[in-house]
């Protein structure tokens, strides 16, 4: 006869937090939001730390390098979806990884005899009005000159002008010396009043530009995810089938983390696929698997060596696992079960091995709770479908704005891998459905970051391990749950849906 087990499974929504005493530094400007990503020992720093809580879902529907930098922007990672051919992925992967830095190589460039004619195109095709011009053409060249809007005026010159005759010469530029630090490069922008800077090396070669634009950027943004060389930080979903492939190219292509998309990673195949990359890349490349719901899910890919743990099987909003075949469990539980686990084996190896709680999440005082359950971040899908920077389109339904959201187990994404389906879904196990238009991503994490450092105060952490340590959860009555929204009341209006 089976195992049963003796407690049931619950959700989120079936658990409050109790406050505890908050003394007088306990404010939401004194909460700080990091927490690691990748396993590490005691003692030492993660490889790579999130600066908010959150992730974007490895979905179709919800994150293409438009999200992931709007996310890397606001301190979280976005895993770009594998459901997509390996080129495409990895070209998502560049992008993203091109979109900024502090230092910026040249993405175009013109030799001094071109023509306005092909500085307007390249304004046309790729948007820029910098151009960098060098000797011959390339953005490593001889530097002789730069092109900007300021520098000609279509309306009164021929199209077959050279460049030569109206770039500003080398001579008469501010550049910087290979070398600078991004803030002695920011300087020389402040003092010069300057839009661009060209960083030349000991032969007048062009290795990169820094822009004002970016530096405007980042103090807009002050939680900015960003690598050694200040390129937004971009994850991107594997699966077991073609990581012999897709690996070595989003590694090429610059991804910082990857993650086994899977709806169940209890599995030999998952093994296979981290023993390839530890074969191949040793530590060097970070890796995030799952889903698992127990401890021994959790245990086997801890020692299989993933960097981190991803948790839920049949949460998820658009998910219809549960029902088409009866597998998963209460993801609170599975959250407080894997945590569990994970403390235990740091206890015993000294190794921490960050867990994700992925999917479930409706509310936003949810992400919270799964924090305080020992979750270290959420991966949310529904959440950031909502964006304007989601991949789906906005449509009018009943007069109201929606964004389209499929899971990746519909006909409609095809994404045969992550359910092991062997070339096709025999059936679907997500849903094709809309979600209530929310506006931008900034505008809406604005709102959920201080509903979070709000709660965490109430409880009297400052930083995501004190939750851990501090709170106390209750579970909740279902009179209590309905307690829990206005009742007895008649509701003037109805409340939007930004940020819930
Ligand atoms: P949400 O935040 O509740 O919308 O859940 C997002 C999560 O749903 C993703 O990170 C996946 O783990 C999971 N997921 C994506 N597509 C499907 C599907 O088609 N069926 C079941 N789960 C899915």
């Amino acid at each position: 006869m089976a195992f049963v087990f003796e407690q049931s499974s619950h959700t989120f929504s079936e658990y409050l937090l109790v406050p505890g005493y908050s003394s007088a530094d306990c404010v939401p400007a004194n909460v700080r939001l990091q927490a690691p990503v990748t396993k590490h020992k005691a003692g030492e720093e993660p490889a790579l730390k999130l600066n908010v809580p959150l992730v974007s879902a490895v979905m179709q529907s919800v994150s293409n390098d438009t999200m992931a930098i709007a996310l890397a922007k606001e301190g979280g990672i976005s895993f770009l979806y594998g459901s997509q051919s390996v080129e495409n992925q990895a070209a998502m992967v560049s992008r993203v990884k091109r979109h900024k830095a502090g230092f910026v190589p040249s993405e175009s460039n013109v030799r001094p005899d071109q023509t306005l004619a092909e500085i307007l195109a390249i304004k046309d095709k790729k948007g820029h009005s910098t151009v960098a011009v060098t000797e011959d053409g390339t953005s490593k060249g001889l530097f002789v000159g730069l092109v900007t809007g300021r520098d000609y005026r279509v309306t009164r010159m021929a199209l077959e002008t050279p460049v030569s005759s109206f770039m500003v010469p080398f001579e008469k530029l501010v550049c910087a010396a290979e070398g600078v630090t991004l803030s002695e490069a920011n300087d020389i922008l402040w003092e010069h009043k300057l839009n661009a800077l060209p960083v030349l090396d000991g032969n007048r070669r062009l290795t990169s530009f820094v822009f004002r634009k970016d530096y405007d950027s980042h103090k807009e943004y002050p939680l900015q995810l960003h690598d050694e060389f200040k390129r937004y930080v971009v994850g991107a979903g594997i699966n077991t089938h073609d990581y012999a492939l897709r690996v070595p190219a989003l590694v090429e292509a610059g991804a910082d983390v990857l993650c086994i998309d899977s709806s169940e990673g209890f599995t030999e195949w998952q093994k296979k696929t981290l023993d390839f990359i530890r074969g191949t890349y040793g530590d060097a490349v970070k890796v995030g698997a799952g889903n698992v719901v127990d401890p021994d899910g959790f245990r086997f890919l801890a020692e299989c060596g993933a960097d981190f743990v991803k948790v839920g099987i049949g949460p998820a909003t658009i998910c219809i696992t549960r029902e088409a075949k009866g597998i998963g469990r209460g993801q609170a539980t599975s959250v407080i079960e894997v945590a569990k686990a994970r403390n235990e084996y740091f206890k015993e190896t000294g190794v921490y091995v960050p867990i994700c709680a992925d999917g479930g999440i409706s509310q936003d005082y949810q992400i919270t709770l799964a924090l305080a359950m020992g979750a270290d971040f959420c991966m949310l899908g529904r959440y950031f479908a909502r964006c304007d920077e989601s991949p789906t389109n906005r449509v009018m339904i009943n007069g109201s704005y929606m964004k389209e959201y499929w899971g990746e187990g519909t006909e409609r994404a095809k994404n045969w891998q992550r359910y092991e389906g062997g070339g096709n879904l025999a059936f679907e196990e997500g849903v094709d459905a809309y979600v209530p238009y929310a506006g931008s991503l900034h505008d809406n994490l604005a709102i959920t970051l201080s509903k979070i450092r709000s709660t965490m105060c109430n409880c009297g952490a400052l930083t995501i391990r004190e939750l851990q340590d501090k709170a106390r959860l209750t579970r909740v009555s279902p009179s209590s749950i309905i307690e829990g929204g206005a009742h007895d009341v008649y509701l003037k209006e109805q409340t939007g849906f930004l940020s819930r």
